[in-house]
């Protein structure tokens, strides 16, 4: 939930409508991420000026404005910094007022494009008011730029740091974030932190990097006895009356910089991303923050410094890793780009017969059978021991769990519960040393799942991560797991991630197994189930036409759409249901077709659309049942069916798809939900990558 960017630059001259460029364009990458406003600011023609540009709704608005403004584009210079972001509201609506970057007075003394949520914002705007400050803006972010205008006015001699200011105001806030901070005060500079929301530094230069990695600078044991006591006084409410106590303790050592062999800078530019799509354009050479960490970029220079706070007793410098090191990315700029689609998601729907096989590459040997998961090998006896394994996600990969729980208990014999991450945590769930933990998610990101990925870590569980997006938190925080592999995910609706984190899961039942020899002709059936899988999704993707014609037709005038399943395929009618409700607004619901009977059935008459999963597997005669049920209700149901089954009525619609084995069914199964989706959406005019009030990325509990 939103997207933060920033342009650092120390190479050489820019135009100004290059640096306008250079933002707009790592927005647009960072759009999926929220999409309600976008703004940005970059340095003015006099010392101290800035310019603003902000506009509610899309980039491609905020571009306009820049475009009809009167401002001199052609003006160039060199060590600028310049700082954008996109936003998913969360506190105040969305419009021009609310949008970033949120200065903290009106001679923007200090700014700020925040991602994340400030939890103790009404206490500090509260204390900050009865101190004299004005609030401009609904956000939690206004209260950040005002306390750090607070801490700076507080200095006597105005000597403090731009770093040491934002430490000793960090200190202050609760909640998570990743912060970018700019300020006419320290011109040339830029602060970025993190806590709990993704942030990564992409790193350009002309010459060769001279350092793989960046050192981390701790402040000393005895500097940071000191920073507790004697650092400004906490700005809590009662803090804040309190007389600050001026003395800023120094971290001692100096973190690498990005030297030349005469010992000057390099020549260099920084980009500050929330995604390494937005800077994969630019560089492929990026540094990953860590919690904690705050990134200072001055003079061509980036320094990693960490943040003690008041509550961190624990964490000493040996259990951080003291450097970062700078991790060259495998994304291709093609990949993040829609090429021949109109949309991400239709492209991404079409990309699954290859993403399937990028997830099965190098792990799948057909000829042996045999399923290699490199990053579980070395847990594979713990895992094999272990009293049960909990699924924790959410939405989509919630619902990959629930499609592969049935084959995971079948193969492993071992107890299967699956958690919606929020859920998981509303409940406090227990969780023992002798659970294994699984943690699905495409982006790696997602705020729920990262709580509770900490919540069983620190109940000692084994914690694995099924993950998308390479050097994502989670991926970090786990202690092994799995990467999908399906590539970018940019469409706001989950599609391909959806079926390569199910064959994922499948493969780490089917690893778990392979010492039951009772088992083996099942297992050759699934793998061998899984080698034709790619085809028999061409085949499926050969029906979007006549899945448009049904858009356009029975469908495009109703307002409510049932989908009904039973066994493997109830995840599928859960599935199908949230991508029909999330991109075409029109309410659907996934009933267990077992179900039905206890209540849905009211629902049913002549008038209630309903799609009805029957493909062939042991549950069959049941869902024949309540297929029977619905149409004595006359229901004129959409029957999802194999293409050989004969028993279908002559005069039932149908959507036909391959037969394969029944575990991987619902592989073929969702393929026509997703597409019918998307269909009904565009004939909305909906923005289909970019739904109402949603984000890719929800890094907000
Ligand atoms: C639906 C969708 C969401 C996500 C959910 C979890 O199309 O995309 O339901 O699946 O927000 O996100 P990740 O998988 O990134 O943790």
């Amino acid at each position: 939930m939103c997207g933060i960017f920033a342009y650092c630059n120390f190479l050489k001259e820019k135009s100004r409508k290059e640096v306008l460029e250079i933002l707009c364009n790592g927005l647009a990458r960072e759009e999926y991420r929220g999409y309600d406003s976008a703004g940005l600011c970059v340095d003015g023609d006099k010392p101290g000026e800035i310019l603003f540009f902000k506009e509610k709704g899309k980039v491609i608005g905020l571009r306009k404005k820049i475009a009809e403004s009167n401002v001199d584009t052609t003006k160039t210079s060199i060590a600028q910094v310049s700082i954008a972001h996109t936003r998913w509201a969360t506190h105040g609506p969305p419009s021009e007022r609310n949008c970033h970057p949120v200065k903290s007075d009106p001679a923007a003394d200090f700014m700020v494009v925040h991602n994340g949520i400030v939890t103790n914002y009404a206490e500090l705007r509260l204390v900050l008011q009865k101190r004299g400050y004005q609030f401009e803006t609904d956000t939690d972010t206004e209260a950040v730029a005002i306390l750090l205008k607070y801490v700076y006015d507080s200095q006597p001699d105005k000597r403090i740091s731009f770093t040491d200011l934002i430490k000793t105001m960090l200190k202050e806030l609760e909640g998570s974030f990743a912060f970018v901070f700019k300020s006419t005060h320290y011109p040339n500079e830029v602060v970025t932190a993190r806590r709990g929301s993704p942030l990564l530094i992409g790193v350009k230069t002309d010459k060769k990097l001279k350092v793989d990695f960046v050192d981390v600078e701790f402040a000393g044991q005895e500097a940071v006895t000191k920073a507790t006591s004697d650092s400004l006084a906490p700005i809590s409410p009662a803090g804040l009356l309190a007389p600050p106590v001026q003395k800023i303790s120094r971290a001692r050592n100096q973190s690498r910089a990005f030297m030349t062999d005469d010992g000057l800078p390099q020549p260099i530019e920084f980009f500050i991303a929330s995604d390494a799509a937005a800077v994969i354009e630019h560089t492929k050479r990026v540094l990953y923050l860590e919690d904690d960490d705050i990134a200072h970029i001055a003079d061509g220079e980036l320094h990693i410094h960490r943040l003690r706070r008041k509550d961190d007793q624990a964490q000493t410098p040996s259990q951080v890793a003291s450097t970062r090191s700078i991790e060259t990315l495998e994304l291709e700029l093609a990949a993040i780009m829609k090429g021949k689609f109109d949309h991400f998601m239709q492209k991404e729907i079409y990309e699954q017969p290859e993403s399937v096989v990028n997830t099965m590459r190098g792990r799948v040997n057909f000829d042996t059978s045999k399923i290699t998961l490199g990053g579980l090998r070395a847990y594979l006896p713990i895992m094999r021991r272990c009293r049960r394994i909990v699924f924790t996600a959410c939405g989509t990969s919630y619902h990959s769990c629930l499609a592969t729980r049935s084959i995971f208990e079948e193969l492993t014999e071992i107890p299967v519960s699956i958690e919606l991450a929020s859920d998981f945590l509303d409940r406090k769930t227990p969780i023992f040393r002798d659970d294994v933990c699984v943690f699905v998610s495409q982006s790696g990101e997602t705020a729920d799942t990262l709580l509770a990925l900490r919540y069983c870590l620190e109940r000692g569980a084994l914690c694995i991560g099924v993950v998308n997006t390479v050097g994502s938190t989670l991926s970090r925080e786990t202690h092994c797991g799995v990467h999908i592999n399906a590539g970018p995910e940019v469409g706001v609706a989950s599609t391909k991630a959806y079926t390569s984190q199910y064959i994922a899961l499948l493969m780490m039942a089917l690893q778990l197994s392979e010492d039951r020899i009772s088992l083996t002709p099942r297992r050759n059936e699934i793998i061998e189930g899984l080698h034709k899988l790619p085809g028999q999704i061409k085949h499926v993707l050969d029906q979007d036409k006549s899945l448009q014609t049904l858009a356009t037709g029975v469908l495009a005038t109703s307002r409510s759409l049932l989908l009904m399943g039973r066994g493997f395929q109830y995840a599928t009618v859960l599935e199908g249901a949230l991508k029909i409700k999330e991109i075409s607004y029109m309410h659907s619901e996934g009933i267990l077709a077992g179900e039905l009977k206890h209540g849905p059935l009211a629902l049913i008459d002549e008038n209630m659309p309903v799609i009805i999963i029957m493909t062939r597997d042991s549950l069959y005669p049941k869902v024949q049942s309540a297929l029977s049920q619905i149409t004595a209700r006359k229901a004129h149901p959409i029957i999802l069916c194999n293409e050989d089954d004969e028993s279908i009525p002559k005069d039932a619609k149908t959507i036909r798809v391959p037969k394969t084995v029944d575990c991987l069914q619902g592989l073929l199964n969702v393929i026509p939900l997703q597409l019918l989706s998307y269909h009904l959406a565009v004939n909305n005019g909906f923005d289909v990558d970019f739904p109402r009030n949603l984000a890719k990325s929800v890094t907000t509990e």
